[in-house]
């Protein structure tokens, strides 16, 4: 088998369909980030949003370099103990967390950011059982972004579900909860997405926090301003710009030595790192339209459907020919598991290799196995290629079901 895939692969190209994650892009990314906040923010707490892509080499490569993580269930939670994470480098976050694992992070000194109304109930009567414990918490605050940066609420004019919210009281009731059972609020947790990833979300995140601090005058340990970051190398908003921005906002109100500053990027350090390849099975004409048949699917590469064809990509074909549209088709059997179409490109014939660029982020989370298993994962240093994961088996499929054959 090794040896028909040697048959099949040029030197330097992974057999596909397989993701291929390039680790100089990927350093780029995160020592980018890293030396922003040295420089802004020092003492700043770089973790990394696990559900974006958490490909377990990642995660280690994350936990070898000394970024913290940053997870959002107890599945997660237990990853992250799993790759070698201690419990106080874990950011917990996200309303689904479970009362055993809560109060054992609670515990073992995580940094958490409560979401729920029981998450507050089981931290306070975690404090009456452990009264000479201390006991941290953070609260992720619920805050209008359409109001603040209108045309960046990726809901428009609908509200956010997460967090604890200012004018209903809400925050206000969690908080006072907390403290009178002994539970110390040294966190704020304001993460929002946003359209267009701008500074001024940022800012907007960076003044309601302020505003809490100082409404509630809290002394606080972290303030957690969430992920969302733009992710193009030489692009604009920097890491910098944003680490400053973010600073700049709640100089008059904290002190930087005492409250550090959480980043929990995702899609800014993985998704440049990661290109997808594929071949072209088959081309079709039909009905004057050109069809070309890959192996890759849209669920490999755009597993929420909604991407525009913005898919950058490279082709590897001896053609010298240009056709003025060809229709890039996925191999599942849903009609429109199309890719992207391409105007005025090369013609491409059965065996041409096609590599979709910048797709870490919210890709292999989503891990499909619609009628294919899930592709290898490749690391590529120069010319060097290392499998890091191999394809899905119908053996991976079977592996934790119970049944009986009698059934
Ligand atoms: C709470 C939280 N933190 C971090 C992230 C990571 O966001 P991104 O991948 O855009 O950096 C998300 C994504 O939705 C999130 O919900």
């Amino acid at each position: 088998m090794a040896d028909a895939l040697k048959q099949l692969v040029r030197p330097g190209e992974p057999p596909t369909p397989s993701y291929v994650l390039d680790l100089p892009a990927l350093e780029e990314q995160v020592g980018g980030f890293r030396r922003a906040l040295d420089c802004h923010w020092p003492n700043a707490i770089l973790s990394y949003s696990f559900k974006t892509n958490s490909l377990p080499w990642l995660l280690s490569f994350m936990h070898r370099r000394g970024v913290w993580a940053e997870v959002v269930s107890d599945s997660e939670y237990e990853l992250a103990l799993a790759v070698g994470f201690s419990p106080d480098r874990i950011v917990f976050n996200g309303p689904v967390k479970g009362r055993d694992r809560l109060r054992q992070a609670l515990l073992y000194g995580a940094v958490i950011n409560l979401d729920s109304k029981r998450e507050v109930r089981w931290a306070a009567e975690l404090a009456a059982e452990e009264p000479d414990r201390v006991l941290r918490a953070g609260l992720r605050v619920n805050w209008d972004l359409d109001a603040r940066c209108p045309g960046e609420n990726t809901l428009a004019g609908a509200s956010s579900r997460f967090g604890f919210n200012a004018e209903s009281g809400e925050l206000s009731q969690a908080i006072t909860t907390l403290e009178s059972a002994g539970v110390q609020v040294t966190g704020l947790h304001m993460h929002r997405n946003s359209c267009t990833q701008s500074l001024e979300v940022f800012r907007a995140a960076a003044a309601v926090a302020a505003e809490v601090i100082t409404s509630h005058q809290l002394r606080l340990d972290w303030i957690d301003i969430g992920g969302g970051f733009f992710n193009s190398p030489g692009g604009s908003p920097t890491f910098g710009q944003y680490v400053s921005a973010i600073r700049e906002e709640l100089d008059g109100t904290i002190d930087v030595e005492q409250t550090r500053l959480i980043v929990e990027p995702g899609g800014s350090l993985i998704a440049v790192a990661v290109e997808f390849h594929a071949q072209v099975i088959d081309v079709k004409k039909i009905g004057g339209q050109r069809f070309v048949i890959t192996d890759a699917s849209r669920t490999d590469i755009d597993p929420q459907f909604r991407r525009e064809k913005d898919f950058g990509l490279r082709l590897e074909t001896a053609s010298t020919e240009s056709v003025p549209e060809q229709v890039i088709c996925g191999f599942t059997c849903m009609e429109n598991d199309r890719l992207t179409v391409l105007k005025d490109a090369p013609l491409l014939c059965e065996g041409d290799r096609i590599i979709f660029e910048r797709v870490g982020a919210y890709t292999m989370s989503y891990q499909s196995s619609f009628i294919e298993f899930p592709p290898a994962v490749f690391v590529r240093q120069g010319e060097s290629l290392e499998q890091v994961r191999r394809k899905g088996t119908a053996e991976d499929c079977l592996r934790g079901n119970i049944w009986s054959e009698s059934a």
